[in-house]
């Protein structure tokens, strides 16, 4: 990238859109789904190559259970197979997965892929890529007074408590995108995105290149952050 100053450290993707997009063409939202994971690989590669350290993607909110039966099946299904394919792909390119969320409440046959997979690359040292599944802000900080509680700590204050949520130890996103022009956060990452700059796009995820991402994080070199100061 040019301008090397600018470049965010994490940034985190709200990938909305694949319903309408399969709707537009007359296809099941399925197909939408499926056309979604090509648009994956392609931005994990960009962000790999442009030396983004850590990369989110909204894979599956824990609100997402009150889709159809076959939505879902369909959904947990996909992300086992392409984990499958995907890995090797991933391993070439020195990239470290982490699953976030509440992977307790996932089918054994895909935590197991889960496992298998974070275990295969957890030697990596380039692109750390946060997959949120079955992820929730409000479980994972739930979670994470849980813990605290029955840990009995007690110095618990504003940076510390981030050691406790499915994200410990990362920095907190510096960008959040979301796409499909929908302008809400839908529960992700509610503590960690205090000061992350917010980007809205009206594509459909499916339709999201390489070049709208670039795009994008040339914009957040353009932006002053404040923090509160001046
Ligand atoms: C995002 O696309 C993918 C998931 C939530 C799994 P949607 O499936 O929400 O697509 P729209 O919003 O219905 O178009
Ligand atoms: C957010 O999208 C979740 C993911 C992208 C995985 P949704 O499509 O579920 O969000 P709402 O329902 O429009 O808020
Ligand atoms: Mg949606």
């Amino acid at each position: 990238m040019k301008d090397a100053k600018s470049v965010p450290v994490h940034v985190a993707i709200i990938m909305d859109g694949n319903g309408r997009w399969a709707q537009k063409r007359g296809l099941p939202r399925t197909e939408g789904h499926r056309a979604g994971v090509k648009t994956v690989k392609k931005i994990v590669k960009t962000a790999s190559d442009n030396g983004i350290k850590y990369l989110t993607l909204y894979a599956f909110s824990t609100e997402n259970w009150k889709r159809s039966k076959e939505e879902v099946n369909f959904l947990l299904n996909l992300f086992a197979e392409v984990l499958k394919d995907y890995l090797n792909e991933l391993r070439d390119n020195n990239v470290k997965l982490k699953f976030i969320g509440d992977i307790q409440g996932l089918p054994y046959f895909l935590r197991k892929v889960l496992e298998y997979s974070e275990n295969a690359t957890k030697k990596d040292t380039g692109l750390v890529l946060n997959i949120a599944i079955n992820y929730g802000g409000r479980r994972e900080i739930v979670q994470a007074v849980k813990r605290i509680c029955r840990e009995k700590i007690r110095d618990i204050n504003e940076e510390n408590f981030s050691d406790y949520l499915y994200t410990a130890g990362q920095p907190d996103p510096d960008i959040i995108i979301r796409t499909s022009g929908e302008m809400r956060l839908s529960n992700f990452l509610l503590y960690q995105s205090s000061y992350s700059e917010l980007f809205f796009t009206d594509t459909l995820w499916p339709d999201f290149t390489e070049e709208e991402f670039l795009k994008i994080i040339e914009e957040f070199g353009k932006r002053k952050r404040k923090f509160g100061g001046v």
